[in-house]
């Protein structure tokens, strides 16, 4: 077998190299895109090497293989490889014809093919905001370590160039040797000019992009090669790791030392996202690529929305990368605050929802009757007028939604417009143009008392919907409507308490799996000030002319990079811990307390935010160091997860990919697995519930004795049994079961409580949330 399985290689080798180059550039039939292709490993994937040519042997082998599986009457149009994968997956991306795709879904070698689809960068804005990234900012600064640990970000690539953020600190050590990682240097990316021992790896993967374009990439438009011409993947780089930079600002906003995270760590940055969206064959060939240079974290602020674990790119790639001791951090998504908005959701990532700082950046909006309403704002110039100028509503001057072109310049000019929600510098520009001086732009309904600033390019204030109401109304109410508009710069304030979990972040319950409580953590993703690529506006708008060294911007992508930075300096301090122990060590640490001393609110109301806004809560990083016992789990434990899921023995090699044996010979309950949190899922009509979990005790003193503090939540009993753990040099780990009773209820999410382990020192806490389905 291995013989013909060589000849094989040698002979396509050629054609394949001719079909890799070719792709993307003739135009597809209608019916032929990219599919990602899972086979079996015993059956079909090549032999391994480690040399530089691995990857279009590995073409070649594939090419050959689908040519050997389709029948003669299926072999047009000749299918072409996009990418073949090793490491975050066994199998291959190609151009089919749908025919084809579904002719060879039967062959036994193939576990499953998924057609490629587009998944959103996560930014701030969500469709309704056009779009485009609005901006919001505070510096993130804490001293880390991270020293020899490399950050893989996947995303939009790295813009090095003028980015003190991405310079080495001379005292840097290079990367450690285990990593495999390197730049790869394009006319528009000089790898010798901008990596170094803080950026130590950068790479681009753009050929399901390419096959999806149906053309290469328009150079003239953005660059193929890992430039970041976007933003945002310069600002979770520089989030997770970027070097000290003393008096970063935007605008003079938020003035102070911009850090990573992990100050110390090391930056390999894998580009998946282009200007039309980041493919799943390309996320996938990015973790790959990633698992394979031996990086320590892998930072992924992307996702979308998939149907199952199995076909999710992100989640089968976190799942093999942790089985190499690889932590992954992803994020919740944007799509708050409605309920079940929640992405990357397998129990094996942490799953980032985002939450609020301590700063803001106040606009005060004075109306002409003596009312005063506190929006938010990065404009960077001088306030409006001293005294009250003319205010119109939009919908008076001819747009509603201020679009370019439509406002009425006699109606506007001079004026301060009051629009109605829209993309704020859009809205802006357009009133700019009709001659207006100011803007007034309301935030979402949904977002209730959460605002977003923007960089605004006049003078503008973002306000509450309310707000916005009670402005319209007044515009309504009297001859001659006179305001003005008053930045109060940077506050650093008690008021509102800090964190407030982010209107915008994506909530549980977790669709697929309602026992695994997601989100697991909040980290802040408000107002982060972070680098930013010289190629785009603050505002991403292109008739923005302004550049920035650096940019506010908010969104659970921003959350993120703050967990992979902290997870990384972990990584450093406790080698020997899982990526699991790592995750469990923040969760059970997580604080849901807020500067006030309340519990954690949610920024829609102000009423204390629940597991499934919160998670587990906010990350604390120097606790995480010291959790006292941690819930670890292996990747047997994973798989017997996926089998409790009962997913089909393909299914389950998708993720394991050393064939379709005899898996699942256990089954057990989703919920029993040794989760840190507890989702406990009842009938309509209630019952009882019990999970049983298994804590390994990781602190300095081995004779430690837990006892377990209880609150149920409302409405229910909850019971643990032991209430003691008593750990010894030969008993380091302990089981213990949790069982919750409840009656029936008509509101499904809002009871929950928790359990805190105690052995004097350390206090190992975990949700408890009851949902009625
Ligand atoms: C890349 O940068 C190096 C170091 O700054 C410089 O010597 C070299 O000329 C640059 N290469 C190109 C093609 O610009
Ligand atoms: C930022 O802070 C530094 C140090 O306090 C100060 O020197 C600098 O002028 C400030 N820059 C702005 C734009 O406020
Ligand atoms: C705007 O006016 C207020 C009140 O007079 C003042 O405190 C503030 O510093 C001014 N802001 C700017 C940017 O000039
Ligand atoms: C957790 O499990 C992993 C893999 O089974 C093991 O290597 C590790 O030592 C365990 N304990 C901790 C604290 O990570």
């Amino acid at each position: 077998m291995g013989l013909g399985k060589t000849l094989l290689v040698v002979f396509s080798l050629l054609h394949a190299l001719v079909l890799a180059t070719s792709v993307g550039v003739e135009h597809a039939a209608d019916d032929v895109s990219t599919y990602i292709i899972h086979v079996a490993h015993v059956h079909a994937a090549p032999p391994t090497h480690a040399s530089q040519c691995m990857d279009q042997l590995a073409i070649a082998h594939y090419t050959s293989f689908l040519q050997g599986i389709l029948p003669s009457h299926l072999s047009e149009p000749t299918p072409r490889l996009v990418y073949a994968y090793s490491h975050a997956a066994t199998g291959f991306a190609a151009k089919l014809a749908k025919h084809q795709a579904t002719h060879i879904v039967h062959h036994p070698s193939i576990l499953a093919v998924f057609p490629d689809k587009r998944n959103e960068l996560q930014t701030t804005l969500s469709p309704s905001f056009l779009g485009l990234s609005p901006s919001n900012g505070i510096v993130q600064a804490s001293n880390g370590g991270g020293t020899g640990a490399v950050i893989a970000v996947v995303d939009t690539g790295v813009y090095p160039k003028n980015r003190r953020s991405f310079t080495a600190d001379p005292s840097l050590p290079p990367p450690p040797s285990t990593f495999r990682g390197r730049c790869i240097s394009t006319p528009s990316f000089n790898a010798t000019a901008y990596c170094n021992n803080k950026l130590v790896g950068a790479k681009y993967f753009c050929r399901g992009y390419e096959a999806a374009l149906g053309h290469p990439i328009d150079e003239t438009q953005e660059s193929k090669s890992p430039l970041d011409t976007e933003g945002h993947g310069t600002h979770t780089a520089s989030t997770a790791a970027g070097s000290a930079v003393p008096g970063a600002n935007l605008f003079g906003y938020a003035n102070g030392t911009a850090q990573g995270m992990a100050v110390r760590a090391h930056i390999a940055i894998y580009k998946v996202c282009w200007a039309k969206g980041c493919y799943d064959s390309d996320i996938l060939a990015g973790m790959d690529e990633a698992i394979a240079d031996r990086v320590n974290v892998i930072s992924l602020s992307l996702g979308g929305r998939s149907e199952q674990l199995y076909n999710e790119p992100t989640s089968v790639g976190a799942f093999n990368a942790i089985r190499r001791g690889i932590f992954v951090s992803a994020a919740a998504g944007n799509d708050g605050p409605d309920m079940s908005t929640a992405n990357n959701l397998a129990p094996w990532m942490v799953t980032v929802g985002a939450s609020s700082i301590n700063r803001q950046f106040p606009a005060n909006v004075i109306l002409g009757n003596g009312k005063t309403y506190v929006g938010t704002s990065l404009y960077s110039g001088r306030n409006t007028t001293a005294s009250l100028i003319p205010l119109v509503y939009s919908g008076d001057a001819g747009s509603r939604l201020c679009e370019p072109g439509k406002l009425s310049r006699n109606i506007v000019i001079g004026k301060i417009v009051l629009c109605e929600i829209g993309y704020a510098p859009a809205q802006e520009a357009a009133v700019q143009q009709a001659g207006g001086v100011g803007a007034i732009v309301p935030s979402r309904n949904i977002y209730g008392q959460f605002f977003l600033s923007s960089p605004d390019l006049i003078p503008a204030s973002t306000v509450t919907f309310a707000d916005a109401n009670a402005i319209y109304s007044y515009t309504q109410s009297t001859a001659n409507p006179v305001a003005r508009i008053e930045f109060r710069g940077t506050m650093i304030s008690q008021s509102p308490y800090a964190p407030r979990v982010a209107a915008f972040s994506s909530r549980g319950p977790n669709r697929f799996v309602a026992e695994i409580l997601k989100p697991d953590i909040i980290a802040p993703g408000v107002d982060i000030l972070a680098a930013w690529t010289g190629e785009n506006s603050p505002s991403s708008l292109s008739i923005d002319t302004r550049r920035v060294e650096f940019n506010i911007i908010s969104g659970t992508p921003m959350a993120c990079p703050h967990v992979s930075g902290i997870a990384a300096m972990l990584k450093v301090a406790r080698p020997d811990w899982s990526p699991t122990a790592i995750k469990s060590a923040m969760m059970t640490t997580a604080y849901e307390v807020d500067n006030g001393g309340n519990a954690i609110m949610s920024s829609v109301n102000g009423r204390a935010a629940g597991p499934f806004e919160l998670g587990s809560g906010h990350v604390d990083p120097n606790n995480a160091l010291d959790p006292g016992l941690v819930y670890n789990a292996t990747a047997d434990d994973y798989i017997a997860f996926l089998c409790g899921l009962g997913y089909t023995p393909n299914q389950i090699a998708i993720f394991t990919r050393d064939g379709t044996t005899t898996y699942c010979s256990r089954r057990p309950p989703v919920e029993d697995l040794n989760y840190p949190a507890f989702s406990m899922v009842f009938a309509r009509s209630g019952g009882q519930v019990t999970q049983r979990r298994t804590v390994t005790n990781v602190g300095a003193n081995t004779n430690a004795v837990y006892d377990v503090t209880i609150t149920a939540p409302p409405g229910t009993r909850l019971t643990v049994a032991p209430m003691r753990l008593t750990f010894n040099v030969q008993r380091k780990t302990l089981d213990y079961a949790i069982t919750l009773s409840a009656g029936s209820s008509n509101s499904p999410y809002n009871a929950w409580g928790d359990i805190v382990w105690s052995d004097g020192q350390h206090m190992v806490r975990s949700p408890v949330v009851a949902t009625w389905k």
